[in-house]
Formats: structure tokens, sequence, C-alpha cells
């Protein structure tokens, strides 16, 4: 029987165990979700893998979500969950939040759509300023669209082409960005000079060629890279705390060296808060680790359930926008009804007091799976920060996404998310994700979670 132990001290994983649990408890979900299944029938018929997006897809078959309200959602075969997926953390404020929801039914009944700029947007956006500390803003449709504008301010700002990314981060679907995201571990080649890989067809090679990646928690790596490209590098697109291969917070010092670096090397920096934004403070990553970028860019969180997002800028970047110098568009940037949501979620949901509330049941729910790793000496690791966190299943930390090829376990990691899954705890699929809380969970929802973790861990490690 193959078994084994990764770290001494650890219980040993039973390769054929793991194998059996994940196939016993995948036919318990599908059991549990034939509606579902006739769902994903119909769909794939009009949909290539029968959903709108692909990081909705999922094995068996996605499950189709029918409603939400709360901490809860209920599928169409009428499972009730306890939500710690909330899409892919944009739900902080809840699901149908009634403070929310009560602003956008009034701008319903006032009108939707002008193409012409609204009180809400000027609130939105003193707002963030507030927030962010960067004084200018303009709106996006997605954090899609926020980065790839942020790409083309930093290359319009400095005239230069070249954009720095880390190594196995997700910005979008944009092709300055769609470059070294998941890169496999054979195609990587030196920590030092990794090759740009791009992430699927449809990117030209001579734009992937455009974009460059270096090591996340490395400044000497970076520092070595902008001396190689001195003059060619227009802007460093980063996350401030890694959010895509599950959670890889910042070293001690890193983000400030990587500020003096690029102020040095007059390269934009561009803290991508997509993730963070509206979810780990008040004012975001900026905030929380006291490093101030020249531009940010949000979305997900900071529109409370509607497709918006926002680009933050300095005085200087903003005048070439100003200026027309670089075009900066969208028909549906500051819908009425995005801001409506928004000015609703940032200042009357997640407010200032929103924040510590969400740390605590974070790290309440840090603390419940710890415990349980710790009594059955799982080979993981909690980490997280603000309303995330996530268990990582690796016997010791992760300080890059080399690490995260290397040291985490896949399997263990879908064997977790389907105990979860079967016991009431919506996840996100994948062993990249991490949980996201809202103002609505309680501790009986974070028991629950605990309870389905425990479960799984009892299984895995039962002589
Ligand atoms: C860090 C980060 N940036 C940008 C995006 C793209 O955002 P969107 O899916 O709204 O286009 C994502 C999406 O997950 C993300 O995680």
């Amino acid at each position: 029987m193959p078994v084994e132990a990764k770290a001494s001290g650890v219980s040993p994983i039973d390769r054929t165990r793991v194998k059996e649990l994940t196939e016993r408890e995948l036919a318990r979900l599908a059991e549990r979700t034939p509606r579902s299944r006739e769902r994903y029938e119909r769909a794939v018929r009009v949909m290539p893998k029968g959903v709108p997006s692909s990081f909705q897809e999922n094995d068996p078959w996605p499950i189709y979500v029918e409603r939400g309200e709360g901490s809860r959602v209920w599928d169409v075969d009428g499972n009730e969950y306890v939500d710690f997926h909330n899409g892919f953390g944009v739900m902080c404020i809840g699901h149908a939040n009634p403070v929310v929801g009560a602003a956008v039914k009034a701008r319903v009944d006032a009108g939707t759509h002008f193409a012409a700029p609204t009180d809400g947007s000027i609130a939105v956006a003193e707002e963030l300023s507030r927030r962010f500390g960067l004084p200018q803003w303009r709106f996006t449709n997605s954090g899609t669209e926020s980065t790839m504008d942020a790409v083309h301010l930093a290359r319009g700002a400095t005239g230069r082409d070249v954009i720095l990314k880390i190594e196995g981060s997700y910005h979008g679907h944009h092709d300055a960005v769609m470059v070294s995201v998941y890169p496999p571990l054979e195609a990587l080649g030196d920590r030092d000079d990794p090759v740009s890989v791009p992430y699927g067809a449809g990117y030209p090679r001579a734009l992937t060629e455009l974009t460059r990646a270096v090591p996340f928690n490395d400044a000497e790596a970076l520092a070595a890279v902008l001396a190689k490209l001195e003059g060619r590098v227009a802007g460093l697109i980063m996350e401030p705390a890694m959010m895509n291969i599950n959670i890889v917070p910042p070293l001690e010092g890193y983000l400030e060296r990587v500020r003096e670096l690029t102020a040095e090397h007059g390269v934009k920096l561009i803290f991508d808060e997509v993730k963070t934004g509206a979810t780990i403070a008040y004012g975001g990553a900026t905030a929380r680790f006291g490093v101030k970028p020249d531009m940010v860019t949000l979305a997900k969180a900071v529109c409370g359930g509607y497709p918006g997002g926002a680009i933050g800028m300095t005085e200087e970047i903003a005048r070439l926008v100003a200026d027309g110098t670089v075009h900066q568009y969208g028909t549906f940037n500051g819908n009425p009804l995005v801001m409506a949501a928004a000015e609703a979620t940032l200042t009357r949901v997640l407010t200032q007091d929103a924040y510590p509330r969400l740390e605590a049941a974070n790290e309440s729910l840090k603390a419940a799976c710890q415990e349980i790793i710790d009594r059955y000496r799982l080979p993981a690791y909690t980490e997280g920060m603000g309303a995330k966190g996530c268990v990582v299943f690796a016997g010791e930390r992760m300080r890059e996404y080399r690490d995260y090829l290397t040291k985490v376990d896949g399997e263990l990691s879908t064997l977790a998310w389907v105990y979860h899954m079967n016991r009431g705890i919506f996840m996100t699929p994948g062993v990249e994700e991490e949980w996201t809380l809202s103002i609505a969970h309680t501790d009986a929802d974070i028991e629950r979670y605990a309870s389905a973790f425990e479960a799984f861990a009892r299984d895995l490690v039962a002589a």
C-alpha cells in the first residue's frame, strides 16, 4: 500500500485511501445533485462546459445555484450550504444584503444607465480615495479591465513596453497578463530569469515576450531583472499578497523594497487589489502593509455583487487620462446601478468597523482548522488575513509559486473540497483557492466548517 509521510511528526498519508475516499465522496456529491446534472446536460448544448466562465466548471458537473441569503446558498436540488466560496470573494456583504438591495432598487426606479456621470460615481471615487490614499479614480466593469487599463497607463506614462509580473499570478484574461499564470514546472526556466509562458492559446508570441515574470518574495531577483532590462520596463503588476495559489503573504520588508526598486528604475508599481481591496482591510493591502503604489486595481467585493471595477492612480498618471494621452473608455464605466451598489457597500456595509469583525471571525476559523491539523497531524497549515483564509496542504510554508507547484498536495485539496461540499459547506473548486467570509457569517457557520474539516481529517488518517 503506498503510504508516505512528508515530514517527521506528520501522519502518513495512504494514497489508496485518498483515492477511495475521493471516489466515494464524488459519488455522494453526484447523488445529491441530480438536478444540477440535468441543468448541466441542458447547458452544455449551448455553453462550453455548461458554464458562462471556465472558472465555474467542475467535476462531475457544476453545482447550479438557485438563491442566496446572508451566509447561505441553495442549489437547484434544494441543498443548503454555508457559503465560503462567496462568488470568488465578491460577496463580503452577504447574499441579498438588504442595504445594498434597497440602494439598487431605488436606482432601478430612477433609471439605470445614461453613459453620463451621476452622483454615485463621485461618491465612490471620493470613498476610494479616502481608503487607498490615491487621489484619482476611474471605473471599469471587471478586474480584467482594471488591470488592462493599468498596464496601458504604465506604458503610456513611461513610453516603455515591458511589463513585469509575479510568476504564478492571475490578473485577468487580457494579453499582457496571460503570461506565466500557472506555468508547469518543466516550463519555468531559471528562477533568476523565468521563461515567459503564455497561458493557453490566442496570445501572440510577440506580446508574450513583452511580459516577464519574477518570483514573489524575492526583491533581489527583481533587482537583477530591473538592472538587466534597464530603461525597458514600464510597470510591475503584482498582488501584494498572492491570493490565487491559496494565500502567500509578503515577507517582512519585501513590499517596501519593491517600492524602492521600482521608484529607482522609473517603473510604475501597480498593486492588483482585485481580491484584497475590500476584503483584507478598510484600505486594502495598500493600507494593511503600508506601502503606496502608483496604481491600485479593484473589482470583486468593492461593488457588492455587481460587475464593476476601478483604478486608483497618482495625479501624474491621471493627467495622462485627462489630456487624452492614454484612452480610458467604456460605455458602462461608472454605471449608475453598479455605483449605487458600490456606494452602499463601501459607505454603509463594509465600513471601518466591519474589518475587525471579519478579521476576528477569520482568526477563529483559522484557529479551529489549525487545531484539527495539529490533532490529526496533517501535512498542512492555515494562512489568511481579513476576510480571507485557507488550509494549505503543504508541510511547510509557501513563499512563492515554485513552492506551490512542488509542495502543495492537490489530491488532499480536492478531497477536502468534496468533503466540504457534501457536508453543507460551499467552497471554491480548485486547489488554488481560499475561503472568503462575509459580515453575515456566524460562529455557528464557522463551527460547521470546522466540523466538515474534522470529518475529512478523521477519515483521512483513520487506521
Ligand atoms: C488578482 C486578480 N486580478 C484580476 C482578476 C480578474 O478579475 P475579473 O474576473 O473580474 O476579470 C482576478 C480574478 O479572479 C484576480 O484574482
